[in-house]
């Protein structure tokens, strides 16, 4: 078997082996070159793509720019790459006013210290360090993200973001009451496969919400995006209604890896037709496992993800590549499955 049979998850296992360093947000293309030159693809110069790590570097430690075979240029920006930090670091790198859409899915600060298992299914409650805030640190970590990211969105852009009740009051009190943004939908994202309630003090959680609120003042908000006859047509020719009854996240997503709160495609491919177009930028900046960077990558949208954790990056990245692969022209007799 060449390396061009190879795949990438044994591509990995073989640079491990040969004790090479840095391969971890490399694509397939360049982890064979890696392979057969011992020659790192993006510390190369010559072969550098066009964003080169440090570029937009703030030299502050921790931020790393992982370049794929999709990356590009806007303003200097990390397009198509997936950038490993914190993200009120790297929003700060970024320029103001240049992304078209965020849709994000931020700690909900709903985990718990000690956790409730259950014996019938490995379901325990969520115990997440990124998770567990103060009510007061969780408020102010809101308003500098929101903060952020208001800042980078373009006017009037659309911004999606996920929560629960653990959050989302807090998350709508910060956009409407400090920001004064317009609210333009709460979506609820009703999910029949929900996991039983095991305390039976209380109803049986089975919903999430997806706050809808453009960039710019209340009162001045006006021409955002809103493909309503996409939406239309999704819904069997009926208007598109503000529920959305969509299992959990299905086990072949997370055959990269699993992300305890990975997002199913299906609800964020319904915001992202809905609330952007083609050749869009769209920020992620609590990207997990990358499900935002995987819709956006099938439906021809550029997209730029933040993600503190590089286990979940390598995840990300795997889903990613999964989808690139089809890129590679020596690729075209191979069976990758
Ligand atoms: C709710 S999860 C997002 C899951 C994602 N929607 C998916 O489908 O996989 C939130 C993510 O934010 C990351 N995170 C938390 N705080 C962060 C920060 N300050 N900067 C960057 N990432 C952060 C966590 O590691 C976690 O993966």
């Amino acid at each position: 078997m060449n390396f061009h049979q190879m795949r990438n998850i044994e591509l990995r296992k073989e640079l491990k082996k040969r004790g090479l360093q840095g391969y971890s947000s490399l694509r397939k293309a360049q982890l064979i070159e890696y392979l057969s030159t011992g020659i790192h693809p993006l510390k190369n110069p010559q072969k550098a793509p066009a964003i080169v790590e440090g570029e937009i570097h703030d030299s502050s430690e921790g931020i790393k720019y992982s370049s794929t075979i999709l990356s590009g240029t806007t303003d200097k920006l990390p397009v198509n790459q997936i950038v490993s930090g914190d993200c009120l670091k790297v929003l700060s790198s970024f320029p103001d006013g240049v992304f078209d859409c965020c849709i994000t899915d931020p700690p909900f600060n709903m985990s718990k210290t000690k956790g409730l298992g259950w014996a019938f299914s490995s379901h325990v409650t969520m115990q997440e360090q990124w998770d567990i805030f103060s009510k007061d640190d969780y408020f102010q970590f809101s308003v500098n993200w929101i903060k952020e990211v208001l800042r980078v969105l373009k006017t009037n852009g659309n911004l999606f973001i996920f929560g629960s009740f653990h959050c989302i009051f807090t998350i709508g009190f910060i956009l409407q009451n400090m920001f004064d943004r317009r609210i333009i939908s709460q979506i609820v994202w009703f999910k029949p496969n929900a996991q039983p309630n095991i305390t039976c003090r209380m109803f049986t959680e089975s919903t999430e919400f997806i706050i809808w609120a453009v960039n710019n003042e209340s009162k001045k908000a006006k021409n955002w995006t809103f493909n309503y006859e996409t939406m239309k047509a999704m819904n069997s020719g009926k208007q598109m209604r503000n529920m959305w009854e969509i299992p959990l996240t299905p086990r072949t997503e997370r055959k990269h890896g699993k992300h305890p709160s990975q997002k199913p495609i299906a609800v964020v491919n319904r915001i992202m037709l809905a609330g952007t177009n083609e050749g869009d930028l769209i920020l992620d900046p609590f990207s997990g496992s990358g499900t935002t960077a995987v819709v956006a990558e099938q439906h021809n949208r550029k997209w730029i993800m933040i993600e503190k954790d590089e286990t979940y990056n390598q995840i990300a990245q795997m889903r990613i590549d999964e989808l690139s692969n089809r890129l590679f022209e020596d690729d075209s007799n191979n069976d990758w499955s």
